[in-house]
């Protein structure tokens, strides 16, 4: 568990399978600048139960302990970490992503991670405020990053490295 100021972050288990199934077969939840990919609750399952080294799965709780989205990071061969998250609908402009991702980030710069990126869609606004807000920086503009629905999208990659 990991705990940031007002909400913590909880590694992804069987107890989260009702809330990822919920949630993972909503388009809403993915976004519009994301591919829809639904899971069945076997496949989620058997993913949930199984070895998950070196990876950074959370679920976001709030001081109610209520579930409200999901933050993931990925190490890459250079050492660095590249994040994602999602936060339900009816949760966001709360500043919980906001959160989420200052807690990730203190985390992995405690561990030594020297690096951290995202990727982002132009026009995915919340998503760039949250980086922006978060002192992230824009490093690369992707032409047809993403295929969404037979439409190739663009992506921006941000980056924050750690202060030394
Ligand atoms: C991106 C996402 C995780 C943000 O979650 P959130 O909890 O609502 O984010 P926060 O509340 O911490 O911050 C959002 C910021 O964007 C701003 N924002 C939201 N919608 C906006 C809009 N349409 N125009 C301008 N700013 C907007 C909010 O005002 C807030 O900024 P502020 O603190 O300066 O007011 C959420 O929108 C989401 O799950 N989207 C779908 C999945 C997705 O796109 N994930 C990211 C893939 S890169």
């Amino acid at each position: 568990m990991i705990n940031g100021k007002t909400l913590q972050l909880k590694p992804f288990g069987i107890e989260d399978a009702d809330f990822l199934l919920r949630w993972n077969n909503d388009s809403d939840y993915t976004g519009e600048f994301e591919p829809y990919e639904p899971v069945t609750r076997g496949d989620l399952e058997d993913w949930l139960l199984g070895n998950k080294p070196d990876q950074l799965w959370y679920i976001i709780e709030n001081t109610l302990g209520e579930k409200v989205g999901q933050i993931l990071g990925r190490y890459h061969k250079d050492g660095s970490v590249q994040i994602g998250y999602r936060v339900i609908p009816l949760a966001r402009g709360r500043g919980y992503c906001t959160e989420a991702v200052a807690t990730l980030i203190q985390h992995l710069f405690d561990q030594g991670i020297e690096r951290i990126t995202a990727e982002a869609n132009p026009h995915n606004t919340p998503s760039l405020r949250v980086l922006e807000k978060l002192g992230f920086n824009e490093i690369e503009y992707k032409k047809k990053a993403v295929e969404l629905n037979g439409v190739w999208l663009d992506g921006v990659v941000y980056e924050l490295r750690r202060e030394i």
